[in-house]
């Protein structure tokens, strides 16, 4: 008798410590997990109106073109995995939104017009103002269409270096992306696993499937950028996190590519013979890229192509 009072002392004061602190911890990630909030997600036809802002060689135009056309193109990518199994999952978010449906309607992009503005019209350093502007220029006589800016490597778009590396948002109702190239500004922020991170010895780098780190870069941001777009256009779709820095479909899973990840490895992934790159999707004209993890929203965790 005289041991069973301090052992269940014991016993009652490690569920005391439990409750005390682990307790928070759970309902803390509960409530930073990306959900749905109720608001309209983009589906059907969702059409691009592309704006090239600066100096973008046409290399790198014709590889993001590539791949917004490998997204709903199945039958003319014979390799696995394919860039439009990785759509799957981002149109997948339908059916979680909306119980009554059983399957996810298709949701097509298309670029339905593209402007050059290679003269730098306002200037090389993008903010809220003039971005304003440009989307109005990208979208302008193109109703229900998402402008879509790229940016230059010597142009410096406000706040796309930081964590996340692209913007969107609304204006209104206009939907709009801004994707930079980061490799001179911000490479070890936004060029990873291309080029070293700030963590440099933890952090392995791949050399980039089509060659060039700028190109490769902007297209794992425009994917990331068209996930978070589609799955939460005005905010009120599905995210999770902080306000600051909300977790959307692929910034849960950041840094992650494939299985097996962690902080300064990608990921299992495949290694393109003929340009040593790392990729983990094909698309059409044998391209290949590498994408981002994506929120599966169905069993809240990241979802891999490989
Ligand atoms: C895909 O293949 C079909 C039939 O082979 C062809 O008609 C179509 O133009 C191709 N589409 C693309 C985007 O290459
Ligand atoms: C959910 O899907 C059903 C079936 O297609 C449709 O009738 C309904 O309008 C949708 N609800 C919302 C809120 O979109
Ligand atoms: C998207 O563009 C196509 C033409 O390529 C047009 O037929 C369709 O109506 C447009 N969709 C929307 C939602 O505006
Ligand atoms: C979540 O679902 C996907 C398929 O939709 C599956 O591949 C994956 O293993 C699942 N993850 C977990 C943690 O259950």
């Amino acid at each position: 008798m005289e041991s069973s009072l301090p052992k269940s002392l014991l016993v009652l004061s490690f569920f005391l410590f439990l409750f005390v602190h682990l307790l928070p911890l759970c309902s803390a990630k509960k409530s930073l997990l990306t959900t749905y909030h109720k608001g309209p997600l983009l589906t059907g036809d969702v059409n691009l109106s592309v704006l090239w802002y600066g100096q973008i060689n046409p290399i790198q135009k014709s590889a993001i073109k590539t791949f917004i056309q490998s997204l709903n193109n199945d039958h003319n990518v014979s390799f696995e995995p394919r860039v439009s199994s990785w759509w799957n999952i981002v149109e997948s978010y339908q059916t979680v939104a909306n119980k009554s449906l059983k399957k996810s309607p298709k949701i097509t992009v298309k670029a339905v017009k593209e402007i050059d503005d290679d003269k730098y019209s306002i200037g090389k350093v993008l903010n809220d103002d003039s971005l304003a502007g440009l989307v109005q220029k990208a979208s302008g006589r193109t109703p229900n269409t998402v402008a879509v800016i790229f940016a230059a490597n010597d142009v410096t778009v406000k706040d796309s270096c930081s964590e996340w590396c692209f913007l969107h948002g609304a204006i209104g109702k206009q939907v709009y992306i801004v994707v930079g190239n980061p490799e001179n500004e911000c490479p070890s922020t936004c060029a990873w696993p291309f080029h070293r991170s700030e963590n440099g010895a933890l952090g392995l780098t791949l050399d980039p499937p089509s060659g060039d780190e700028g190109t490769d870069s902007m297209i794992v941001h425009f994917a990331s950028a068209l996930a978070a777009t589609i799955t939460n256009p005005y905010e009120t779709g599905f995210f999770g996190g902080l306000s600051d820095k909300p977790l959307e479909a692929t910034t849960a899973c950041k840094g992650v590519f494939g299985t097996g990840a962690f902080p300064g490895y990608t990921g299992k992934v495949r290694v393109d013979p003929r340009s040593g790159g790392g990729f983990n999707a094909h698309g059409l004209n044998n391209a290949r890229f590498l994408l981002p993890a994506v929120w599966n929203p169905k069993n809240s965790s990241c979802w891999t192509l490989m």
